[in-house]
């Protein structure tokens, strides 16, 4: 059977992967295709056993897989043969030359708009999905349309979805945004887009704007969300030395509607492989425009999580009797939030080589993130231990230091688990999960994160 449309994703990555697998499963009339460079990537696609954890995914993956959904590296035919092409490949912090650090490397982009003006055959409407500062549409379409070969529309249309919830978050978006140029060819091509998207997002979800406010939003909301988390993390330092408990605070704070309770939850501090990139993004971008005061500002978010990661370590340090030399210390959880296995700009990845620094040992224990673990710090690899049994992890440990929210650590036995450990036993609940009254008469010296300590000292 025919089908009505071709749609081409470049990039099969944690973006790109989950999003075409929602299009193919709510939309059998169009044929899926997914593209990525890496052969192993799309291999493992096309296996039993896909390259990220995420809940829900093998589904509906597996499911359309057998009708409309392809993962290929054949990504000159897929250009040809695509009415529409969205883009997702990565766009990391650039490591070299100018902006080195802040700006956004787009090489990869830039990369792949030359490819696709390459093989193009017949119009096509191409989609930013990658975040990307603002005007990078603009220097797609002049790659694009140099020498007016075929006709390009260039859409921007950035996904929201978070990690650990991608599959809920895609089948039920809060929006999707779809920026396009106010022109009779713009507003076409994001009518087409906004058509794939009706056939699952109720129509008052779908927001349209203009290109450059819709990559603007992208960075805006990664931005908002993250300087929610700096400024509870922020407080949590203050409450630490007032006797005050940062989660009392949060619960009054959240309670007015107009600030609301989403995000401000204090922890060790955010990771992912978004925030902290879009952000310095944004920094980039104001001090480009000249706007110091308003860059300085943006990064005030970012420095409160380096501050906040660092000041886990030193907690630690000052408990354990100003030492960490020599101590085996026991991270639960290594992913940079609960129901993944991603590690990109994890805390923990901070935190295992601060306490390597210090000398001490460290055992890392994670139902998802080891094999990403061991490759991000497979430079420590002698001070570093990997057990995937928390108890197993925890046994002989003078300390134990939650840094992913997985709920598997709320069930725990706590008793048994103390008495495996070298006494005194510390615990350092970096993402204040557990109950602390329980554990501190078990026993261990207790350091939640913003609220008083609990100690036998
Ligand atoms: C990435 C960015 O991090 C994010 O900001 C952006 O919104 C979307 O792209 P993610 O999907 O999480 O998000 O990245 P990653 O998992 O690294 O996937 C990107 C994929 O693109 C990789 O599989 C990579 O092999 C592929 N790629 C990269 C290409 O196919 N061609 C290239 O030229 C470069
Ligand atoms: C984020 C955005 O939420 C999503 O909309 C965007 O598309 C991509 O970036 P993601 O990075 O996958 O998604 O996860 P998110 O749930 O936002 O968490 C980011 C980090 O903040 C995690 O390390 C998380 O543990 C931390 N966090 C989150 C807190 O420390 N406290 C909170 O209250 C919430």
């Amino acid at each position: 059977m025919p089908f009505d449309k071709n749609i081409l994703c470049i990039g099969a990555g944690y973006v790109g992967g989950p999003t075409m697998a929602m299009i193919a499963h709510k939309c059998p009339k169009y044929k899926v295709t997914v593209v990525d460079i890496n052969p192993v990537k799309i291999a493992a696609w096309n296996s039993d056993t896909l390259p990220i954890f995420e809940p829900g995914l093998d589904e509906i993956v597996k499911k359309s897989r057998k009708k409309n959904l392809v993962f290929s590296t054949e990504i000159e035919q897929g250009i040809k043969e695509a009415d529409i092409i969205f883009v997702s490949v990565n766009t990391p912090t650039k490591m070299f030359g100018v902006g080195n650090g802040m700006a956004a490397d787009l090489q990869y982009w830039e990369k792949t708009a030359r490819q696709i003006l390459e093989c193009a055959e017949s119009p096509k409407i191409i989609i930013e999905k990658s975040t990307l500062p603002v005007k990078t549409a603009q220097a797609m379409e002049r790659i694009l349309t140099f020498n007016n070969k075929v006709h390009f529309d260039v859409l921007s249309n950035p996904e929201f979805m978070a990690e650990g919830t991608a599959i809920n978050d895609l089948e039920y978006p809060g929006r999707v945004l779809i920026g396009s140029h106010q022109t009779p060819d713009g507003l076409k091509a994001r009518d087409e887009l906004v058509d794939i998207y009706t056939n699952w997002v109720p129509r008052e979800k779908i927001i349209t704007s203009g290109i450059w406010s819709s990559e603007l939003s992208k960075l805006v909301s990664n931005a908002f969300l993250a300087q929610r988390i700096s400024s509870i993390n922020a407080i949590s330092a203050l409450c630490e030395k007032t006797e005050s408990d940062v989660m009392e605070v949060a619960k009054a704070v959240g309670m007015d509607h107009r600030i609301g309770s989403q995000f401000l939850n204090a922890s060790v501090g955010f990771g992912g492989s978004c925030f902290k990139k879009d952000i310095l993004n944004l920094v980039y971008l104001c001090r480009h425009y000249g706007l110091y005061e308003v860059a300085d500002y943006w990064e005030g978010v970012v420095k409160i999580n380096e501050y906040q990661k660092e000041r886990f370590v030193m907690n630690m340090s000052n408990a354990m009797f100003n030492t960490l030399a020599g101590k085996k210390i026991c991270l639960f959880g290594f992913a940079f939030k609960a129901n993944t296995g991603d590690t990109r700009e994890s805390p923990a990845i901070f935190i295992s080589k601060r306490l390597v620094e210090e000398k001490a040992e460290v055992v890392i224990t994670d139902p998802k993130a080891l094999d990403n673990a061991k490759k991000d710090l497979k430079d420590q690899d002698d001070k570093v231990s990997y057990v995937e049994d928390p108890f197993a992890a925890a046994s002989g440990c003078h300390a134990i230091a939650i840094l992913t929210e997985w709920d598997l650590y709320k069930t725990l036995d706590f008793h048994k688990i103390y008495s495996s450990m070298t006494k005194p036993a510390f615990l350092f609940d970096g993402r204040n999960i557990l109950d602390h009254q329980m554990l501190f008469e078990i026993g261990f010296n207790v350091y939640p994160v913003g609220k008083p300590a609990l100690t036998h000292f």
